[in-house]
């Protein structure tokens, strides 16, 4: 049998992506294969946000053409395809640095990777025009594997944030209908899933054909897929300040199945900065729309996204993002040192930041958003929490799940637990999960948002 080994590089639109390539390829014949060497077919759904996240890819593809030549010498194909945002922003220059690589196709484009991986017979074939039609018709059905799953339900961005690849990489905001989500939703359902993350690279800016012909926001489409029966949990992410709409923070107050999490990017604490990155929100609105949702949930955990060492970031200016982290405290957080990206406006900007300034501020931040995270976990110990069970732990007896705030937890009960809600006494929180006991019957903490509402 054919064999097919996929990775993925970057976010969770690129792990979504990478599942249904495999979904592809499985339609062709491909069974699944984690091991590198014995597959026929590789693809590297690649990052283009960082200069490392790009970087990566090549010094990939090197060990590729040594394995690739290793098996054609025993009489063995292989083709590598590179897919995802460094396909679509280096194209064909691909082809030209990794002399091994076959397909390079982009994030719309690879419900044709069956016909790209025919063409490549002859020649080596780049396919990164965005194209007419939508690659969701043409993907086939998509199979369902553990508890809890991502669903796009809006793809690419119009910001233009000085800094970012994403409106080139991705292209601009569209959104899936109402109607096609809900069938994919029903379907992965069907096949076990309990927990949807709604994801988009802008997702609060949703806006889909409704039924009625009418445009559906995100807490419209919540709304609907929340009455799918058997889907048991709800989330979406990433998120722009915004976009942050009355009537999705007011969701977060009255959707049952929507969990208590917000992941909510704000950049830099500093409104010169922000100005500077073209993000179009100053550090006042973000306050002011944490203040909002935390009106509706208080116990909503938060998480953001920070770049350190923009340029022209002053030692001031980045005290204020410092400060911003200290007054919100948020349950966890990303945070980059600013990295210059070809085809972007900040790209030749003068005033860079030295690196050695760049890595002693992503270390003060990354220090103080670390205490935060561990004063979360550690405020979950001796709580009663609702985790959604979704495998097996790591040891015999053991399951793992999540909590509503979104934290791992390791607990013993068995495997038949696996994709059902149990409350969980939280007795002990380590540096990457927290440990339980099963308390069955006993009531939990932060388990609705109605209950939350009503005990408010
Ligand atoms: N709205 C997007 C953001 C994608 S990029 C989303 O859906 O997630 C994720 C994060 O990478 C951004 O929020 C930003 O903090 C960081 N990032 C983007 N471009 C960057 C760059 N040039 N240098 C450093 N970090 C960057
Ligand atoms: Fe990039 Fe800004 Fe769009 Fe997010 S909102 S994807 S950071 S351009
Ligand atoms: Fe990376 Fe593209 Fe996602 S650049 S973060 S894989 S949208």
């Amino acid at each position: 049998m054919k064999k097919a080994f996929v990775k993925s590089y970057g976010c969770q639109m690129n792990a979504y992506d990478a599942a249904r390539m495999a979904d592809v390829l499985a339609a062709e014949g491909y069974a699944p294969t984690e091991a590198v060497e014995e597959a026929d077919v590789v693809v590297l759904n690649t990052c283009h946000i960082r200069e490392k996240a790009a970087d990566k890819v090549y010094s990939e593809l090197g060990r590729l053409r040594v394995l690739k030549n290793a098996r054609a010498e025993a009489g063995r194909e292989t083709k590598i395809v590179v897919a995802g945002c460094v396909a679509q922003a280096e194209g064909a220059e691909i082809l030209s640095r990794a002399p091994s690589v076959d397909v390079v196709v982009g994030p719309q484009n690879y419900h044709r990777l069956t016909d790209l991986l025919v063409q490549s017979r002859q020649k080596r074939v780049v396919d990164t025009e965005f194209p007419v039609e939508d690659k969701f018709d043409h993907l086939p059905a998509r199979r369902t594997h553990g508890v809890s799953a991502f669903l796009t339900v809006q793809e690419g961005c119009d910001k233009f944030c000085a800094f970012c690849v994403v409106p080139y990489t991705r292209g601009a905001e569209v959104s899936r209908s109402v109607a096609a989500i809900l069938a994919e939703a029903e379907k992965l359902v069907r096949g076990g899933v309990r927990e949807i993350t709604l994801i988009g690279q802008n997702v609060n800016a949703y806006h889909g054909a409704g039924a009625d012909g009418a445009s559906a926001t995100l807490p419209d489409l919540m709304r609907i897929l929340q009455e799918i029966p058997g889907l048991l949990r709800l989330r979406y992410t990433t998120s722009h300040p915004n976009d942050m709409a009355d009537a999705l923070i007011a969701a977060h107050g009255t959707l049952p199945a929507l969990m208590p999490y917000l992941h909510l990017p704000v950049q830099s604490g500093s409104d010169r900065v922000l100005k500077a990155m073209n993000r179009k929100h100053d550090a006042a609105t973000y306050r002011d729309v944490i203040a909002r949702i935390r009106a509706v949930r208080p116990d909503i955990a938060l998480s953001s996204d920070f770049i350190v060492g923009f340029p022209g970031e002053t030692e001031a200016e980045f005290a204020e993002t410092m400060r911003l982290v200290a007054e919100i405290g948020f349950a966890s957080a990303f945070s980059f040192k600013y990295s210059p990206r070809p085809g972007t406006p900040a790209a030749d900007w003068a005033d860079a930041v030295p690196e050695d300034v760049k890595s002693r501020r992503l270390a003060a931040l990354q220090g103080l958003l670390d205490e935060q995270r561990h004063a979360f976990n550690a405020a979950a110990v001796g709580t009663v929490v609702e985790v959604l069970v979704e495998k097996a732990g790591r040891h015999p007896g053991q399951v793992a799940g999540k909590t509503p705030h979104l934290l791992p937890v390791q607990f013993d009960a068995p495997t038949s637990t696996i994709g059902t809600l149990v409350p969980v006494r939280i007795v002990r929180a380590g540096s990457n999960s927290l440990f339980g006991e099963a308390v069955p019957g006993a009531a939990v903490a932060g388990a609705a948002a109605a209950g939350a509402a009503a005990a408010a």
